[in-house]
Parts: C-alpha cells; structure tokens; sequence
C-alpha cells in the first residue's frame, strides 16, 4: 500500500539554498515523509526555481504585478497549491507579505525562516542584510535562525525550533549572514519534522512518517 506523504509547497525570492537543503532532506531520507511538489517564485530569475526544475518538481513564476491586487496574488497561489494538494507550505526566503487569505488557507499549515532569534530582530524591514547589521549594531554576543508559524504580522507567530551562531569580533553582515545560512540549512528540515509531528499539525495530515 503507498505510504501518503506530506505534500510540501515552497515559496522563495531568491537563491533557494534553503529549497534545495529541503529537497536534499527529503532525497536523502530525513524527510522521507514529505515530498515537495510545488515550488513558487515572485521573481522570473529566482535560482530557487532552477533548483526546483533540476529536482524535477514543478515550479512557476508569479508575477505579482500582473494581479490587481495582492489579494489575488495569494488566491492564485492558493490555487495552485490547491491544484497540487499541497498540505504544508514553506516559505523559504519569501520576501513578500502574506494575504490574510492565504494565511487563514494555511492556517498552522505553513512555515517561515528567519535569519535571526526571534522574537529579536523581526518584522518590517528585517530581512537580508537589515537583519545581520541590525544584531551587529545591538551588540549581540550571539545570532541564530527560527523556524516559526506564519500568521498575519511579520515573524511573528510561534517559533518551533531555533539554532544559535556565536557573533564573532570582527565579524561584517556577510561573515554574519553566512554563519547562520549554514544552519538555516540544517534548521529547516528539522523544524518541519518537528512541526508535523507536533500537535499543533492537523491530525487528518499525519501519517506515518
Ligand atoms: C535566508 O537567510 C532566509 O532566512 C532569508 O532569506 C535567505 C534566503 O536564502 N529570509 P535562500 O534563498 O534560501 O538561499
């Protein structure tokens, strides 16, 4: 009998090293519970998407500005989420707010990455580089990443797991963002297996991973 999986929905901006370090987890049997079977990017050149053709997952570019408003920007992406039977979406380096449609869609259904400790370091304009500088300027003897719940505020909804860098003399945003890239990577898939095997998933969604 075939085994139901966790079907996972990715949404990134950018280079998608945190994608592919989901994707090789799933390959390679950490995340042998899930597959990801739909990647989505807001941006034509995102190597995210490039990532997702070489692992034969289906992927597409939504243009954000060829909806009338962002609220059908995210009913689209519902949509083909939806298409796909997606049940857990992942937002791996998304630069966009989420709608409350899509939110209120995924309602503890989807997981965000963020490049700091939260609840330090979070919200508007905290992404990038903003955030590397902002723990350097406050001093911070240590950084990190979080994998938390998306909800209607930025970085805001419930953290489930985290890791720690030290921040280091001499260190610049880049040395910085790079510490904590290597455990964004390591983070995530953790945290997913983490999530689905906490309460807060929905029971239906469960199986036997
Ligand atoms: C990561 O640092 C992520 O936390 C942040 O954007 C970066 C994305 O990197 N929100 P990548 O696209 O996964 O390589």
């Amino acid at each position: 009998m075939e085994e139901k999986k966790i079907r996972i929905g990715v949404l990134a901006s950018g280079g998608g090293s945190n994608l592919q370090a989901i994707l090789d987890a799933v390959q390679g049997g950490a995340l042998a519970f899930a597959e990801v079977v739909l990647v989505i990017a807001n941006k034509e050149d995102a190597f995210a998407l490039k990532r997702a053709q070489a692992a034969g997952v289906d992927s597409l570019f939504l243009d954000p500005r060829k909806f009338p408003s962002r609220a059908d920007y995210f009913e689209k992406i519902i949509q083909e989420c939806d298409a796909r039977r997606v049940n857990l979406v992942c937002l791996a380096g998304f630069l966009l707010k989420i709608e409350p449609n899509m939110v209120k869609r995924f309602k503890n259904r989807m997981l965000n990455i963020h490049p700091a400790l939260l609840p330090k370091f979070g919200g508007k304009g905290m992404y990038g580089h903003f955030v590397h500088e902002a723990v350097l300027k406050a001093g911070e003897k240590e950084s990190g990443c979080s994998v938390h719940l998306v909800d209607d505020q930025f970085d805001h909804g419930a953290v489930i797991l985290q890791r720690k860098v030290p921040v280091l003399p001499g260190d610049d945003p880049q040395t910085l963002a790079a510490r904590v890239l290597e455990q964004e990577h390591a983070l995530f898939p953790e945290a997913i297996r983490a999530f689905v095997h906490s309460p807060i998933y929905p029971d239906q969604l469960k199986n036997n991973g």
